[in-house]
């Protein structure tokens, strides 16, 4: 079994804490246990028995995660270390050697880096920015057949910040109602949206769906690890038998703070704090681009924390983020790892001072690069 290289976990892991600014994080600026919780939430904590605990998720975590949802209950959720675990094990159960699997693409490649690894072969299909980041269903609807297993989606989508609408959600279960694959959708920036509208799940429209989700992302706690699977009980009940194999169980002490985060009045105000910082960063960073739109330009995100930018220099994104980060000290994310070249995407979650200052670099660093662009 060979796995493919993760290049944009692998990117991020090397140099995200070693550089100066890190302008491209892909979740909201986290918050310290002391501004999560109280002094007598605190002090409970520290008596905390550290045992395995309950290896599906506790009872009241489930329970919690369920109400994210219409018409599921704690026994359609598995507790997962972050949702990368939740995609590996629902890849794990759905393909197999010589199935075809497809994936939205520009995407975060997990899914796909799995399937390859289990021998399936991946069809990619895009999404295409001159339709305003839209999914190219017609395509979607060719590049499905007998053969496909899984249709993977990521909604709303990293590194776009495209959101699917009603009418293209039920188009996408049709295709996959169609061949009777499983609809796998990465629905963990579902939170992160900058309007008022929270993004619909898929969850409940289609007999093999399962959603992926979890806490690193809208909800600011990435350091927690935890993540979920929510699909019908038959498959989170296989999905946990396996994870008996993978992680056992989810840190408890996680899952307790987690507890936390999915109180009610806790996740408003984590939304409401997302909303805020996405906002004002969009801002800033909207003003930033505009004497640079000859040569950048990107479409408003709708959900999930980024800007993701085109770029018309002669340069691969993977030696302009190296030259960046070697030079200036701040680091991007090209677009080569998530499958697209001509690329980089900036976080818009960070806290706004280092935000500021990293579009300072970047400039700096534009300049000098390319002087006859962008002086
Ligand atoms: C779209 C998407 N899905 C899943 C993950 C995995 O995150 P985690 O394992 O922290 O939940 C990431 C991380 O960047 C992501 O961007």
């Amino acid at each position: 079994m060979k796995f493919p290289s993760f290049d944009l976990e692998r990117i991020q892991s090397i140099y995200e804490n070693s550089v100066e600014i890190n302008l491209t994080e892909s979740g909201i600026e986290p918050l310290s246990l002391k501004e999560l919780m109280n002094p007598k939430e605190l002090e409970e904590l520290l008596n905390l028995p550290l045992g395995y605990g309950y290896t599906q998720g506790t009872p009241l975590l489930r329970q919690r995660i369920s109400n994210l949802y219409e018409g599921a209950d704690e026994n359609n959720v598995l507790v997962t270390s972050g949702s990368s675990e939740a995609i590996f094990l629902s890849a794990v159960l759905t393909v197999s050697k010589g199935d075809r699997v497809v994936m939205m693409t520009p995407n975060y490649l997990s899914f796909n880096g799995v399937a390859e690894a289990l021998g399936a072969e991946v069809d990619y299909v895009p999404l295409l920015k001159k339709e305003k980041w839209e999914w190219d269903l017609d395509c979607l609807d060719e590049a499905v057949s007998d053969k496909t297993k899984v249709i993977s989606v990521c909604n709303p989508n990293n590194p776009t910040g495209s959101v699917l609408n009603l009418e293209q959600m039920l188009k996408i279960v049709e295709i996959a109602g169609r061949v009777g694959a499983y609809l796998l959708v990465d629905e963990v920036y579902i939170g992160a949206e900058l309007g008022s509208n929270l993004t619909k799940s898929f969850l409940g429209m289609y007999e093999k769906t399962i959603v992926t989700s979890g806490l690193s992302k809208s909800y600011a706690h990435p350091g927690l690890r935890i993540g979920w699977i929510i699909s019908g009980k038959r498959f989170v009940e296989e999905a946990w038998a396996i994870k008996d194999y993978t992680t056992i169980a989810s840190s408890s002490l996680s899952q307790h703070i987690a507890t936390k985060v999915l109180e009610p009045e806790t996740i408003t105000k984590l939304r409401s704090r997302t909303k805020v910082l996405l906002n004002k960063n969009l801002e800033t960073f909207s003003k930033w681009i505009l004497p640079y739109s000859n040569h950048l330009s990107f479409l408003k995100p709708e959900a999930g924390g980024f800007a993701f930018v085109e770029y018309d220099m002669d340069i691969n994104s993977t030696d302009l983020v190296h030259d960046l980060r070697k030079n200036e000290g701040v680091f991007i994310v090209p677009g080569d790892s998530f499958g697209i070249d001509k690329y980089f995407r900036i976080g818009l979650g960070h806290e706004s001072i280092g935000f500021s200052k990293g579009l300072d670099l970047l400039s700096e660093g534009l300049t000098r690069v390319f002087p006859e662009k962008f002086t």
